[in-house]
């Protein structure tokens, strides 16, 4: 397994998309936060604004919804180009009919769960997911504070993925740094979400690079 960085572009210039993207051109995916204002406290774009950053970039399209209504609007933004689609647990009335309907559409279907959701919700359903999302914060903003005691829950998840020989991967997001990747991808995780911490740094490859080699030396698998 890999050690994949998706820096999240809440932490860029909103006026110069196009510029930062291209500093960031070592990502192993670009992480695009969609909020409505009612499932987050905050609003950021949607749907048109996916599909024009499928236009000025080569990287793949890691797509976070952080909405309602998922079961209605999820499948769009597979068919807008992205990677994957990541949707709330909490937002959602059918999540495995929903995954195999962004499957269907083309892209891969992860699922998030909130700080608050437990793993029993998701755990005998893994195989239905590309990619977990375990949040390591409260959603809605960054630059916020990383909560480790959710590593827990990620060590629960990585290790049914391992006893059952899954080929699901694990993200975490929110507060993702230096100080905290390794220990992190040790716990089972092994897809990262960086925003502030990639963005606010002198030289972006670099600290991609640095995020990448600290995870990929302390993956648990
Ligand atoms: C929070 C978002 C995150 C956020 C991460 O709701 O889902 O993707 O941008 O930013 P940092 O890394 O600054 O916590
Ligand atoms: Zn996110």
């Amino acid at each position: 397994m890999d050690a994949h960085i998706h820096p999240s572009i809440l932490s860029a210039d909103f006026a110069n998309f196009e510029r930062d993207f291209k500093s960031i051109e070592t990502a192993d995916a670009i992480h695009i936060d969609v909020m409505d204002g009612h499932f987050v406290p905050n609003l950021t774009f949607g749907l048109p604004m996916v599909r024009r950053m499928r236009e000025i970039t080569e990287l793949p399209i890691d797509v976070h919804l952080m909405i309602e209504n998922v079961d209605t609007l999820a499948v769009d933004y597979a068919k807008a180009g992205a990677e994957s689609v990541t949707f709330h647990l909490e937002a959602s009335s059918e999540p495995v009919a929903l995954a195999q309907r962004i499957r269907a559409a083309g892209a891969k279907a992860a699922v998030a769960i909130k700080p608050g959701t437990q793993v029993d919700e998701i755990i005998n359903h893994l195989d239905s997911f590309d990619m977990v999302l375990v949040m390591t914060v409260e959603p809605g903003f960054g630059g916020q504070k990383f909560m480790a005691d959710m590593l827990g829950k990620v060590t629960q998840i990585a290790d049914r993925i391992a006893t059952d020989g899954l080929a699901v991967r694990l993200q975490i997001d929110g507060g993702v740094d230096l100080e905290n990747v390794a220990t992190a991808a040790a716990a089972g995780a092994d897809t990262f979400v960086a925003g502030s911490c990639v963005f606010n740094s002198e030289d972006r490859n670099d600290t991609i690079a640095a995020l990448r080699n600290l995870a990929q030396s302390n993956l648990r698998h």
